[in-house]
């Protein structure tokens, strides 16, 4: 009975001090929590006055940022913080009107007008005095700096960091655990063999056999079939290689400008068409012009938080759309171009031989083949790249299987009523109007 009673006041210590290392850890990760967590919840209320900051950033965002950012300038001033240089009486009449407020004189208005390159506002009279106090509220929150976390004294912001050890240390620990094995393994070895040996027993040396490649050569019919095996393979090699020389299925250079196709034509939704307007009505689908760009980039001077990835930062995409703007010679802070311009050479990554003939109105119009069957899911591309491999076989592997859409065009209905005589079926393909001639494709 008191063993048992022994064993059972052992193990309720081991329990306790287990419950107590764990609560100290725990307590711990909430120190520092916490003070990020009331970091958070003061700032909020601060200088929130009388408007509704929430309903505020509605507006904001639905009425004014087109024009207008919280910390930059863009079409307009920067806002944030315009309660404290402008007086409340003052902000309703601009915004409810502010060429108005110009027309009548007032200096501050005339002054801010003229400093902005004389770009008219938009008039909101429909916005109540209490919306505009709400617009305030939003303008007049504190900037949200993500890194205050880490500032913080004493705050255990390592706590966060800790879940991000890099592979490469894990991959390093374990490679230094197996060299430790090995070595312990070697030693073990050489331990045991010295004790055997100074016990006298004998380790059975190695019994002399007959080398394995000499036993492979003295028989025949294995040495033949390799020798087939062995030619087959380098044949086989031989011809792959030869069939993709001049095939650049994949390529995928770095470009001066890193665009993602996957940030534009995917997560923001532009159709191709956009950009590559001409892909409908002739030949080439061409390059959009950096004015197309501009179009939306005069006001897109940064990413917003969510386009990061693990591997781009908003930082690293900023940068890129600062690109564009020292390309095109436009002047962020002042919002007017330079004049100053150095044309982006973007490097072409499609490439069909020059004696190929290859249109895309053919394709995209007349056949409506959607852009993805050749292109493969560019809207998912954080790089552009060639899907397909543009071989003779590839075009005319689709030839033969693609239908030729006929409904509602009477040039098709006329020749498809003769050639589906000629070929006894209902459909006809694209092989079947002579797309496999040599000379449709061949200059
Ligand atoms: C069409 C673009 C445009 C829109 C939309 C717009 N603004 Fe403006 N805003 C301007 C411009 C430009 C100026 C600078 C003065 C000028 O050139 O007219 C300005 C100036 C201001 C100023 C004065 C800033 C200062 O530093 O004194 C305030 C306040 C302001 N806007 C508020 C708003 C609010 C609130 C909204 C949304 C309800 C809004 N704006 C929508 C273009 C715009
Ligand atoms: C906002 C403009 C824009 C939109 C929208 C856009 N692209 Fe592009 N596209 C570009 C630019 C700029 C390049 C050249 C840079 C590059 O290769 O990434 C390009 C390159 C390409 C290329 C490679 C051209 C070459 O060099 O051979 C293909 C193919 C392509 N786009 C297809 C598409 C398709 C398909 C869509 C619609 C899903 C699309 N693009 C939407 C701007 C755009
Ligand atoms: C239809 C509007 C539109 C057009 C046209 C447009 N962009 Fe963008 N672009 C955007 C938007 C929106 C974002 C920001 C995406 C986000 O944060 O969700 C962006 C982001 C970017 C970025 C940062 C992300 C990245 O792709 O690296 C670059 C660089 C960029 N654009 C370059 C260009 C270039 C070059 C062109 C012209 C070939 C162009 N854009 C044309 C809307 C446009
Ligand atoms: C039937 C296959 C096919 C379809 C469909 C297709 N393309 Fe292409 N695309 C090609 C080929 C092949 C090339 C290479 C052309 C060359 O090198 O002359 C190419 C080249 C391009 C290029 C490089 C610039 C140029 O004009 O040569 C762009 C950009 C492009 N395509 C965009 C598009 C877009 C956007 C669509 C949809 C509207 C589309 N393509 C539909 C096969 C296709
Ligand atoms: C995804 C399928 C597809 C691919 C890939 C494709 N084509 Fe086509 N192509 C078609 C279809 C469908 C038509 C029939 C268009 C029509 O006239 O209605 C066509 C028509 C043509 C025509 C006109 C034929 C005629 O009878 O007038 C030429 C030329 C052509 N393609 C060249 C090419 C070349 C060159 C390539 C490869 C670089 C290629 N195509 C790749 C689907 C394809
Ligand atoms: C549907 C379009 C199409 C038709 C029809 C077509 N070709 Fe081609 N051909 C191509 C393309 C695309 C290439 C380029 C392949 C490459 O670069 O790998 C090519 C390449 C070639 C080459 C060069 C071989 C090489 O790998 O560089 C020869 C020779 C050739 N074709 C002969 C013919 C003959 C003969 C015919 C008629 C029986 C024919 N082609 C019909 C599209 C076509």
């Amino acid at each position: 009975m008191e063993k048992v009673g022994n064993h059972n006041s052992n193990s309720r210590k081991l329990f306790l001090s287990l419950a107590l290392m764990l609560s100290i850890s725990v307590a711990s990760f909430a120190q520092g929590a916490a003070p990020v967590a009331a970091a958070a919840t003061a700032a909020a209320p601060a200088a929130s006055s009388g408007g509704d900051a929430v309903k505020g950033k509605e507006l904001f965002n639905a009425n004014c940022a087109a024009c207008h950012k919280l910390d930059a300038k863009a079409t307009g001033p920067a806002l944030r913080g315009v309660a404290s240089r402008r007086e409340k009486a003052w902000i309703y009449k601009w915004v409810h009107n502010s060429s108005d407020l110009i027309k009548s004189g007032d200096a501050v208005a005339v002054k801010l007008f003229e400093e902005n390159n004389k770009i008219p506002m938009t008039a909101f009279p429909q916005l109540s005095e209490g919306d505009i106090d709400n617009i305030i509220a939003y303008t007049s929150e504190p900037k949200a700096t993500a890194p205050v976390v880490a500032a913080l004294p004493g705050a255990k912001g390592d706590a966060s960091q800790d879940g991000g050890i890099s592979n490469n240390v894990i991959l390093g620990a374990l490679s230094l655990v197996m060299a430790i094995l090995i070595v312990m393994l070697v030693l073990v070895n050489k331990v045991l063999r010295k004790v055997a040996s100074a016990n006298g027993i004998n380790v059975a040396p190695k019994e002399p056999t007959l080398p394995i490649w000499k036993a492979f050569a003295r028989n025949q019919f294995l040495v033949l079939v390799s020798a087939i095996f062995l030619l087959l393979t380098g044949a086989y090699l031989v011809y792959g290689f030869l069939m993709q020389v001049g095939v650049d299925q994949d390529y995928s250079p770095i470009q001066p400008i890193h665009f993602s196709h996957r940030i534009h034509a995917g997560s923001n939704g532009v159709n191709c068409n956009y950009c590559h307007s001409a892909a409908r009505v002739s030949k080439n689908a061409g390059i959009p012009s950096l004015n197309v760009c501009m179009n939306c980039h005069k006001n897109i001077a940064e990413v917003s938080d969510t386009t990061a990835t693990a591997d781009y930062s908003k930082a690293y995409y900023d940068a890129e759309i600062n690109k564009l703007y020292t390309a095109v010679g436009w002047d962020k802070t002042n919002q007017k171009y330079t004049g100053v311009t150095q044309p982006v050479k973007w490097v072409r990554i499609h490439n069909l031989q020059s004696f190929v003939y290859f249109n895309h109105s053919q394709h995209v119009t007349v056949a409506e083949v959607a852009c993805q069957t050749c292109h493969g899911p560019v809207q998912t591309y954080e790089f552009q790249k060639q899907f397909s491999p543009l071989t003779m076989g590839w075009c005319i592997n689709c030839h033969r299987k693609t239908d030729v859409k006929m409904e509602g065009n009477e040039y098709y209905t006329k020749i498809h009523e003769e050639l589906s005589k000629k070929y006894g079926v209902d459909k006809l393909t694209a092989a079947q109007m002579g797309g496999l001639e040599c000379g449709k494709c061949h200059y």
